[in-house]
């Protein structure tokens, strides 16, 4: 599609009030990013006070996540984008954020507007989805529910700093609330974490963090095999190759393509795969 330069809009952005809709409405990943940060969404409006954008950012440690930024179609192309993104930015630098991240859809002008505003790409994840497999489960004894109480600012802290490059022990927890996240073991110590999301059209596997892309490659199968009978989705980064091979062998196909974005490189995303929605 393309979009015209066009007349800069007097743009006015503040914060979304409690309560106030920050489309698209039923958004799990946007209502949950609103409880975490409740003073993380913003609107954009003219003069006469239409909407003209908005945007929802969540901060994790020292990395601002960009959960939703939307510039009404009519309205693009006139900075309405950068106003938005600039009070994210300061938002985010005033809980002491020190990068940016991320996943836009795999779309030209959404890459120019993050490449413009100092990110790089950090990888391309697949969307892949499995059809329901009613293949033998394998046996899961060994993998350990994670429950609410589990000490998630230690070790899966620790991991998800490694795969990552920063920790969210408060997603792993929100998982683990709803009794939706296992580990899988190896000699008595925890080597892989992997959590699940429930859908009515199929069950989201991930985010997986591991040791080993080794461990997280079991883990996935382990997961498949609880969930088989199902339609599975997964996001993989593109160089989580060992993950990729075995998501091949359990039936997975790739079917759409995002890019996360970054303006601080770190982690090891060869041993993670991520979750379905925009927690990636
Ligand atoms: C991506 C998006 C938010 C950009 O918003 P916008 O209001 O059009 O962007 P702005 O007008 O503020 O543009 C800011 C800069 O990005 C550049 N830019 C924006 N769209 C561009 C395009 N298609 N090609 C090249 N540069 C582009 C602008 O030129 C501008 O740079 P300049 O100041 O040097 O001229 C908007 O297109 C959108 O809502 N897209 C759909 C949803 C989406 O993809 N969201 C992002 C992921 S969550």
């Amino acid at each position: 599609m393309r979009v015209a330069a066009k007349r800069p809009l007097a743009v006015t952005v503040r914060t979304a009030r409690p309560g106030e809709a920050v489309p698209p409405a039923g958004d799990a990943d946007i209502a949950y990013a609103r409880t975490t940060d409740p003073d993380g969404a913003f609107v954009a409006r003219d003069a006469e006070g239409r909407v003209l954008g908005l945007a929802c950012a969540a901060v994790r440690e020292d990395a601002l996540l960009l959960i939703a930024l939307d510039v009404g179609a009519a309205h693009r192309g006139s900075g309405v984008g950068l106003a938005l993104l600039t009070a994210v930015r300061a938002y985010g630098s005033a809980r002491g954020a020190r990068s940016l991240e991320v996943l836009a859809p795999d779309e030209s002008s959404a890459l120019a507007f993050f490449l413009r505003a100092g990110l790089s790409l950090r990888t391309l994840v697949l969307g892949m989805e499995a059809e329901p497999v009613p293949a033998a489960p394998q046996p899961v004894a060994a993998l350990a529910a994670v429950g609410p109480g589990a000490p998630l600012s230690g070790w899966i802290a620790a991991l998800d700093r490694e795969t990552r490059g920063f920790a969210r022990p408060r997603d792993w927890g929100h998982r683990a609330a709803g009794g939706h996240v296992v580990s899988l073991k190896r000699g008595g110590r925890p080597v892989a974490l992997g959590a699940w999301d429930e859908g009515t059209r199929e069950t989201a596997l991930g985010p997986i963090a591991a040791k080993t892309p080794e461990a997280a490659a079991d883990i996935l199968s382990m997961l498949a095999a609880r969930f088989h009978g199902t339609r599975l989705s997964l996001a993989l980064p593109v160089e989580a190759r060992v993950l990729l091979l075995a998501a091949g062998a359990l039936g997975f196909r790739a079917v759409s393509t995002r890019v996360l974005l970054t303006d601080r490189r770190r982690g090891d995303l060869r041993r993670y795969a991520g979750g379905g929605g925009r927690f990636f």
